[in-house]
């Protein structure tokens, strides 16, 4: 069988993501049942960012599930002093059981599921960040119930935040909307990709410069960071051309009545949202940052466990 990798959501069908919101669901509900499903084995866990939520969600949920997980520094291994990447991968294939990786360039996080022979998890690129919007469509799932035909909105930096939520929401059923400046737009081959979805699921994939027009009729409004990791030089630049994308109340309220406010985190408050927002009634993001918990315990039992969605 070939490796079940989770590199892209792009790469999950509509009945895998279904599958594994529904595995998640589970996991969530009856922890107990899955103590032992990894007993024995290793998920090694390369970063070379920073992180809170990726780092100890995945080395909680692996201890959770009877596993164990090693935190691997890239500025403490080879792979930061120039080991090649593919070396890095067959090395560690020898030793643990499944790779989670948090890098710079996507095509290392490729290379590492080239070259090794065990699964690899995407826990964030410069392009993509997949367990984040897996745990967020979760989330949804478990607000609104059916997501088919709902929208999400999206606001700001087109980063990678954007890129995966966008190729998600078709493979839920979900209009997506995302306003973004110009300069500071979705990468035209993920648009490509997230539109080729949206045409297979008969959904809508809508990008514009208008923060009013993407959240209108909204379930969820969502932001990111305007300065990602990597980008702090250009904090300033970002900050200003990107203020007219904060969300604030007056945003929300232009929203669905019942829309979610939802943000990976961190949160910088008073930049990318407000802090009335951001804490306010509508605001779900401590339980979309519980939920990358249930979430790759879900992604870690199919593509390290063999478990059938
Ligand atoms: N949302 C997210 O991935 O957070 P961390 O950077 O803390 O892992
Ligand atoms: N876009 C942000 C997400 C952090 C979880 C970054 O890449 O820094």
């Amino acid at each position: 069988m070939s490796q079940r990798h989770l590199v892209s959501i792009d790469d999950l069908t509509v009945a895998e993501v279904a599958g594994l919101i529904r595995l998640a669901g589970k996991v969530k509900a009856d922890p107990d049942s899955y103590r032992t499903a990894l007993a024995g084995q290793s998920l090694a866990m390369i970063f070379e960012k920073s992180s809170t939520r990726t780092r100890v969600s995945f080395e909680v949920g692996m201890v959770q599930l009877g596993g164990h997980a090693l935190f691997l520094s890239t500025r403490d291994i080879q792979l930061g002093r120039g080991e090649p990447i593919s070396d890095t991968a067959q090395v560690l294939s020898r030793y643990v059981d499944g790779i989670m990786a948090r890098t710079f360039a996507h095509a290392d996080v490729v290379a590492l599921a080239e070259h090794g022979s065990i699964p690899v998890i995407n826990g964030l690129t410069d392009d993509l960040h997949p367990c984040q919007a897996m745990a967020d469509y979760f989330t949804l799932s478990e607000i609104f119930g059916n997501l088919q035909g709902r929208r999400i909105a999206y606001l700001g930096d087109g980063n990678n935040m954007a890129h995966s939520l966008m190729l998600g929401a078709p493979k839920v059923g979900m209009d997506i909307a995302i306003a973004s400046p110009e300069g500071y737009q979705v990468e035209d081959r993920f648009a490509a990709q997230a539109r080729q979805a949206a045409e297979a699921a008969g959904t809508q994939v809508v990008l514009t410069t208008d923060p009013k027009e993407a959240v209108a009729g909204a379930s969820a409004v969502y932001t990111d960071v305007f300065a990602s990791m990597g980008q702090e030089e250009e904090s300033a630049k970002r900050l200003a051309d990107l203020a007219g994308y904060q969300v604030d109340e007056a945003l929300m309220a232009a929203a669905a009545s019942d829309a979610i406010f939802l943000h990976c985190l961190p949160a910088h408050r008073g930049e990318e949202v407000t802090a009335e927002v951001a804490d306010g009634a509508q605001s779900r993001i401590f339980d979309q940052a519980e939920n990358r918990l249930h979430a790759q315990k879900a992604i870690m039992l199919w593509s390290m466990g063999g478990v059938t969605l």
